[in-house]
């Protein structure tokens, strides 16, 4: 097709969208933290990102990689965490291509490059004359342990007049044991002063759901960053933009419509907006008639996603989550006690349902108790499916 468009809109996850809008306090606290590891010879606290599925926790991952690349020139090392995987050993392979790539990198500033003095960097790389105890490691081998792979590559990076970003998406993947050898490693090398910037992005059962077992006193220092949904002028933003500059702009009517459907949950928004554009093809703008042939297509993709969290529960769980889901319609907050009311038993007879559906990620519980669906939109769609039966 000769006038085919392509689709401006990212449905999906891990997929950075043409638009990123909003989420300016975790970016001015990245670009905080850059410019403390950069410029001040000192180790930022790292930053936590925490949020359901489909908040844009990887893709706001991917901005501050971008925000460190565009600013100070400095590479990122990616790392998702997966359920039983190695994340050391992936870790330690990421930072090994990284100091290669910084050996092989010209300093930005020459004559501001760290002199290696007796085991020690002058760093004048950070601007302060400061001294950073950076032993000039050897090569780095594949069995080194975290340490010695992360001694190699900052000394690469303040070799080459650079820093490095560090970003861990799906934490709560973690063994808590991998969790707390990383979080040793970072916390033991503070006092030197690394130009590293640690991101870090888990799902809210990071918070909450680990046992008896604390989280390492590292991360509890962490700057947090607690990710919901967009709130409406954003949500908008996300939604129009992409249309907009693509050259076939969404109508005011057409963008209330979908923001009807998709809230401001930015998975939604991306799936919103890409039904709507395929819906006018061969139009110059997408008009309200095009946003309603789109609805059915938007419902189904998202009901796709509740289905899977669905049948991924046993018939007691599900019994828990309708339960959850109908406490939250009545406008009350669905705490452990009201869902159990609902139930007609006692707490602590369902308490066991309440744990597992937090261990799987279905559910996640605030700070005050409150419990919510891992994706928002689910607890309609289980009462609509109730109707329905
Ligand atoms: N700030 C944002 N603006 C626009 N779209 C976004 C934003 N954040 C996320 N998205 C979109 O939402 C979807 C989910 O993002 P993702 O980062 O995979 O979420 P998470 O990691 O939290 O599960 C992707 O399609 C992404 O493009
Ligand atoms: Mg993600």
């Amino acid at each position: 097709m000769a006038d085919r468009q392509p689709n401006p809109y990212r449905p999906g996850f891990n997929q950075p969208p043409v638009v990123f809008a909003g989420r300016s306090d975790v970016l001015d606290g990245a670009a905080e933290a850059l410019e403390i590891a950069a410029y001040d010879g000192r180790t930022p606290r790292p930053l936590i990102l925490l949020g359901p599925r489909g908040v844009g926790k990887t893709v706001t991952l991917g901005e501050i990689a971008e925000l460190a690349a565009e600013r100070h020139s400095w590479p990122a090392v990616h790392v998702e965490v997966k359920v039983g995987g190695r994340m050391l050993v992936e870790l330690g392979s990421r930072l090994r291509d990284a100091a290669q790539l910084l050996a092989g990198t010209e300093p930005r500033e020459p004559r501001r490059r760290p002199r290696v003095t007796g085991g020690k960097v002058e760093a004048h790389a950070f601007g302060i004359g400061g001294e950073v105890q950076l032993e000039a490691a050897a090569d780095a081998r594949s069995d080194d342990g975290l340490d010695a792979v992360l001694r190699t590559t900052m000394a690469a990076a303040v070799d080459a007049g650079a820093g490095l970003v560090i970003t861990v998406d799906e934490v709560h993947n973690a063994a808590p044991e991998e969790l707390a050898l990383l979080c040793g490693t970072f916390q033991e090398h503070v006092p030197q002063g690394w130009p590293v910037v640690l991101a870090l992005a888990a799902l809210p059962t990071l918070r909450n759901n680990r046992g008896r077992r604390r989280l390492p006193t590292y991360l509890e220092r962490a700057e947090w960053h607690d990710l919901d949904t967009l709130p409406p002028t954003e949500a908008r933003e996300a939604l129009v933009g992409p249309a907009q500059q693509a050259g076939r702009p969404m109508t005011p009517d057409a963008a209330d419509l979908l923001l009807g459907h998709a809230g401001g949950y930015p998975y939604a928004l991306q799936v919103a907006g890409h039904f709507a554009w395929r819906a006018s093809h061969g139009s110059r703008s997408i008009g309200v008639d095009h946003a309603r042939q789109a609805v059915p297509r938007i419902e189904a993709d998202l009901a796709h996603l509740f289905r899977s969290r669905w049948d991924d529960a046993s018939p007691r769980e599900q019994e828990y989550l309708q339960a959850m889901a109908a406490v939250a319609a009545r406008g009350e907050v669905p705490k452990g006690g009201a869902v159990a009311a609902e139930l007609g038993v006692p707490v602590t007879s369902v308490s066991y349902l309440r744990a597992r559906l937090l261990r799987k990620g279905t559910i996640y519980r605030e700070a005050g108790g409150a419990l919510h669906f891992i994706t928002p939109g689910m607890g309609r769609w289980i009462l609509d499916q109730d109707r329905q039966d």
